[in-house]
């Protein structure tokens, strides 16, 4: 028995007839519900998502999955703090740089001044790379623009504060951490400088409002496919691919992005 519950052991018979039973056995429905929101799927991992959500519902005192599935359709907190706790934001600075050099190419022999999205941003570490590659080349902070997108809100407010540990920014040499950060214990806050060149949003990709967040020269989306269906990644890229200002730009998809 759970805590929440033996404190009803003294309650009148009527009241207890409301208690629920502890039921946490079937995550499809709730699996089907997340995947319909987020595209995220589970399909493959449901004892991993059966797990996480027996914790999510105990710690907020949900007897059951069906009880969290009527709460979250209802209560838009809920569903946030849910799609938080779900959704995975491993990232780190200069991951796959190859991609990054392609991007400042392209901006270095662009004539105009660049927009460039990256969806999703997670906690900020690519969008940043972005940023701090394009100024090491040589590119004038004025040239471009970026845009971070996530649909985890607690990975957007860490992207803003841009307070990181040693593992996230592990692939920069001494030189670019002096430059860019503050160092403090085995913190690094990067300089503000740096953070005032991206801007952050809550966004979820399939939601109809996304498709008025503008157009881009240039969209970064890695990392984020692999957690999708094959349909849902289809659906995924066009979405994306409909934010370009010019069709020819391709959109820069991770190497496990695969189709
Ligand atoms: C592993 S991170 C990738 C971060 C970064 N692009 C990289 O490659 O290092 C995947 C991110 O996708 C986000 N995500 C998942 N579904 C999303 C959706 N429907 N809309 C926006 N972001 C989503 C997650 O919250 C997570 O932060």
């Amino acid at each position: 028995m759970f805590s929440f519950l033996k404190k009803k052991k003294n309650v009148p018979q009527e009241e207890q007839k409301s208690v629920q039973h502890v039921d946490y056995e079937d995550v499809t429905d709730l699996a089907n519900y997340f995947q319909k929101e987020t595209g995220v799927t589970f399909e493959k991992q449901k004892s991993i998502l059966k797990n996480k959500l027996m914790t999510f519902c105990k710690q907020r005192e949900l007897a059951s999955f069906g009880e969290l599935l009527k709460r979250v359709d209802s209560d838009e907190h809920l569903k946030q703090e849910l799609i938080d706790y779900l959704t995975t934001n491993e990232t780190f600075f200069y991951r796959e740089l190859k991609q990054i050099h392609e991007l400042v190419i392209l901006v270095q022999k662009s004539l105009q001044n660049v927009d460039i999205l990256c969806a999703p941003s997670a906690t900020g570490e690519e969008p940043y790379s972005i940023a701090i590659a394009l100024l090491e080349a040589g590119v004038s902070s004025t040239k471009f623009s970026i845009v971070g997108i996530d649909i985890n809100s607690d990975a957007i407010k860490k992207a803003q504060a841009a307070v990181y540990r040693q593992r996230n920014v592990r692939n920069l040499s001494d030189e670019v951490i002096a430059k860019y950060f503050h160092e403090n214990n085995g913190s690094y806050s990067l300089k503000s400088s740096i953070k005032s060149l991206v801007t952050f949003r809550v966004e979820n990709l399939f939601d109809a409002s996304f498709k008025h967040i503008g157009k881009f020269d240039f969209i970064f989306s890695r990392n984020m496919l692999i957690y999708f269906d094959k349909e849902t990644k289809i659906k995924a890229k066009e979405i994306l691919e409909s934010l370009r200002k010019e069709d020819k730009h391709p959109v820069f998809f991770g190497h496990a992005d695969l189709f």
